[in-house]
């Protein structure tokens, strides 16, 4: 192995894995490196389906329509290119997945699609609401296969620590056993695939509590650019559960599940009523501002209901019996027989390390995909387009990682690397959140600001806890720069979309300081300017 090509890949959920099977189809070894094992990255979580156009029951749809969906969705600040490559490959992805095993709902042999927020036709094929966890079991056995070939080599609760960038060029990346404490340096090109940022919001996410962003917060003060930090997605079915949030998938929704609250003593199906073309299944900033705006009405009370009494036993036992169960043991209802109080909560980060279409990013060498990178969703992403993302994006950055690839090395090191506190993480969490709630304006975000500078300055944080503190910094400072509402980012103080904002926001550290500028949305296939 040691004079084949490699690229280190930094996580090993979705992202991760699909970028080590391209560079192990295409002859290339890769070094899967991550925090935890594939079996418990956050991708296993992923409910509801991945989107494809495939048109298996007559649904008319078409690879165009989910493009302009996918845009529209996310308020069109997503790279065209890369969206057309996104939803132009989603059919072979989606039939490759299958042709693996994955065991989606199906008859007679042709997969069944489910309607989802914001796409009016049937796209979202599903193995009933466990569908991460599927493809995630598929996924890890092909890769075992390379594996066995010597072109996979893995590295499972190896976190990483380092990134050594030498005049923006990756020199090699350092991470530590959690098992051993011994530290490894990988030199070569690497993937950051690690996921979003749920731990500076511990608690408030469906994500996995095992997801802190330390690796995110590294690599911007290694150097990397974020995008668009400021779009932070609030998914409207979520149950406070201990520790989390827990997630009610939009399956649920497009399954036939209907929202609705008590206003003067009447049940009002406020989404339907408003938006008659996709009632339920808006897009998730849209609902989830809804739900927020009702609850505080007064001629309105109590919480927002998922009434799921509706659907039928087919529905039940075929599609969602995963999703009822998980509901009867964690909150002790039927929602055959009864409505469930839900609420949004944090669900998706779709800012992130800057890349272009090609997966790049400001740092030569170092590619992202995934959770962790900025592609393809822009302002609000469309659910069942996150699965996808992932795989081709992993796909992408492969490809584009092999074509520099070169022989690379692994070392035994003496280093020391202090983890991010609970305390330090308690007290980022509560001062972004005060800031970067679901509805923003510029005197918190201010004061949270003010906050986290004073935290910087108090000589109370480590190396790593400094590292979040100014990532999470550059979050705010996104959201105070955007003088707009769009998508994920709504500003009382601008309540309207302005398209002089129709661009990205750009995070970066120059001189120990966070930079935010704004940048044409990035079309090109060179490195990000
Ligand atoms: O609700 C869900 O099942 C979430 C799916 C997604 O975020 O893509």
């Amino acid at each position: 192995m040691s004079d084949m090509k490699t690229v280190n890949i930094i996580g090993a959920g979705l992202a991760g894995l699909s970028a080590a099977i391209t560079l192990a189809r295409a002859g290339v070894s890769s070094n899967l490196i991550s925090s935890q094992p594939s079996e418990r990255a956050q991708s296993v979580l992923a409910e509801g389906g991945i989107n494809a156009s495939l048109n298996t029951m007559g649904e008319h749809d078409t690879t165009t329509e989910h493009f302009a969906d996918t845009m529209k969705g996310g308020c069109f600040l997503s790279s065209e290119r890369a969206v057309g490559g996104l939803t132009e490959n989603a059919p072979s992805i989606v039939k490759e997945l299958a042709a693996l095993g994955v065991p989606f709902n199906a008859q007679n042999g042709r997969l069944l699609l489910r309607n989802f927020g914001g796409q009016k036709k049937k796209r979202t094929a599903h193995a009933k609401s466990s569908t991460g966890k599927m493809i995630m079991s598929a996924l890890i056995d092909e890769a075992r296969k390379y594996e066995a070939q010597g072109l996979i080599r893995r590295f499972p609760n190896h976190e990483l620590i380092c990134i050594d960038v030498h005049d923006n060029v990756l020199a090699n990346v350092t991470v530590r056993d959690n098992y051993s404490r011994k530290y490894l340096r990988f030199t070569g090109a690497a993937i950051l695939c690690t996921g979003g940022l749920n731990g500076f919001f511990e608690g408030m996410t469906t994500g996995t509590t095992q997801n802190t962003g330390s690796a995110a917060a590294i690599a911007f003060c290694a150097g990397a650019e974020f995008a668009n930090l400021e779009f932070i997605q609030y998914h409207p079915t979520t149950v406070s559960i201990s520790g989390k949030r827990m997630l009610i998938s939009e399956a649920a929704r497009g399954e036939g599940g209907r929202l609705f609250i008590m206003r003067n003593g009447k049940p009002w199906y406020f989404m339907e009523e408003k938006y008659p073309e996709l009632g339920n299944l808006m897009p998730r900033d849209v609902v989830s501002r809804e739900m927020t705006a009702v609850v505080s009405m007064p001629e309105c009370t109590g919480s927002v209901m998922l009434d799921l009494t509706g659907l039928s036993a087919d529905v039940w036992s075929g599609k969602l019996s995963d999703l009822r169960a998980e509901i009867m043991s964690y909150m002790n209802i039927d929602p055959k027989l009864s409505p469930i109080p839900v609420s949004p909560g944090i669900h998706y980060f779709m800012g992130g390390i800057r890349v272009n279409i090609r997966h790049e990013t400001s740092v030569k060498n170092l590619y992202a995909a995934g959770e962790a990178a900025c592609q393809y969703h822009g302002a609000n992403r469309l659910g069942g387009n996150s699965m996808l993302g992932a795989i081709y994006g992993g796909k992408v950055a492969a490809l584009s990682a092999l074509e520099t690839a070169a022989k690379a090395s692994i070392d035994s090191v003496n280093a020391k690397a202090e983890s991010s506190l609970p305390k330090n993480r308690t007290k980022l969490c509560c001062i972004l959140s005060s800031g970067l709630g679901m509805i923003r304006s510029e005197q918190p975000l201010i004061k949270a600001v003010a906050d986290l500078d004073e935290l910087l300055k108090s000589g109370t944080l480590n190396e790593i806890d400094r590292s979040r503190t100014l990532l999470g910094k550059a979050m705010l400072l996104s959201a105070l720069a955007r003088k707009e509402s769009r998508g994920a980012h709504t500003r009382s103080d601008y309540p309207h979309t302005s398209a002089d904002f129709q661009k990205t926001t750009v995070a970066g550290m120059h001189n120990g300081e966070v930079i935010i500028r704004f940048a044409a949305i990035d079309e090109s296939e060179g490195s990000p300017k």
